[in-house]
């Protein structure tokens, strides 16, 4: 920005979905922005189901720059981008809206690498080569699979209660790497792993994915892509059963936010002190 324009009207983001009131995203965002010193405002915009499309029409057409969309309208994004990175165009969804001034909309999805992040940077953990097991296989598992088979694991396991969709997953990935998808029953055959991610919606109704207990040894390490202000029950599973390390997904949370913030501001926003101020409000 030149001196000249030091009064222009901040650049306007927001995300949409339904429900919002919970969303964490406007106040991560504003500290990026309070951060990198960039000229921003950020909302949360509650869309009725079936009105996604409007709401980034009307958005866009009153000069908003981007846009995230979380649950339940990813795949919906995804259907009204007009060019998506390759990472959306594999999951399906899209989490991450940009305007071009040429009128066209870029969609993005940024759980994945968010999650590959928090994984490797913040959490030192190296996926190249290790036994990886990820638990369901909706939507949040279809966002998070190309970026973790580009670190280079030795395999990915798909268990899924719906057995034909961990199948199904597995088959549309496995270009990218050795994966395959099985039921939960099929994991007591398979020895132990050194990371398992549960993406499944148990957390959220305080149940447990039925993971045998042979899975998990001592250098184990759980990621659940959940998080809420105590350990998720699948995470109070793993450390009872010995893991070494059992995260949630909150740094995930910011680092998914950190991708959309650099696709629209070309900088990398500084996530640590971020994720701190979030865990300390989780503790109350
Ligand atoms: P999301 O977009 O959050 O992934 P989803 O597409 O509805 O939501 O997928 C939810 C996933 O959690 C599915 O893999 C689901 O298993 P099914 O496909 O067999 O239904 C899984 N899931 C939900 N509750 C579960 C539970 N209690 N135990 C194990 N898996 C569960």
């Amino acid at each position: 920005m030149s001196l000249l324009d030091f009064d222009a009207p901040p650049d306007n983001y927001a995300v949409m979905g339904n429900p919002i009131a919970h969303s964490k995203s406007p106040q991560i965002h504003t500290l990026f922005a309070e951060q990198s010193g960039e000229r921003l405002h950020y909302q949360a915009i509650l869309v009725d189901l079936g009105g996604l499309e409007n709401a980034v029409g009307n958005f866009f057409g009153n000069q908003g720059k981007g846009l995230n969309i979380t649950v339940p309208f990813k795949e919906d994004a995804f259907r009204h981008a007009t060019e998506l990175s390759e990472r959306a165009r594999r999951a399906q969804a899209v989490n991450t809206l940009k305007f071009n001034s040429d009128g066209s909309i870029y969609g993005d999805n940024t759980d994945g690498i968010g999650l590959v992040r928090d994984l490797i940077q913040n959490h030192q953990i190296e996926l190249k080569n290790k036994k990886i097991l990820i638990l369901g296989a909706g939507g949040a598992v279809k966002g998070i699979l190309e970026p973790i088979l580009k670190t280079g694991p030795a395999f990915v396991v798909i268990a899924n209660r719906t057995v034909t969709k961990a199948e199904r997953l597995a088959l549309a990935f496995e270009d990218l790497g050795k994966i395959r998808g099985c039921g939960y029953e099929m994991l007591s055959e398979m020895g132990e792993f050194d990371l398992i991610i549960n993406g499944t919606a148990a957390s959220l109704k305080g149940e447990l994915p039925p993971v045998p207990e042979s899975a998990v040894v001592s250098n184990t390490i759980c990621y659940d892509l959940m998080y809420a202000a105590k350990p998720t029950s699948f995470m109070v599973w793993c450390s009872q059963h010995g893991a070494v390390q059992c995260i949630d997904g909150l740094g995930m949370l910011v680092e998914q936010a950190a991708e959309s913030f650099h696709l629209w501001r070309g900088i990398h926003p500084e996530t640590r002190r971020v994720i701190e101020m979030l865990r300390a409000a989780l503790a109350g």
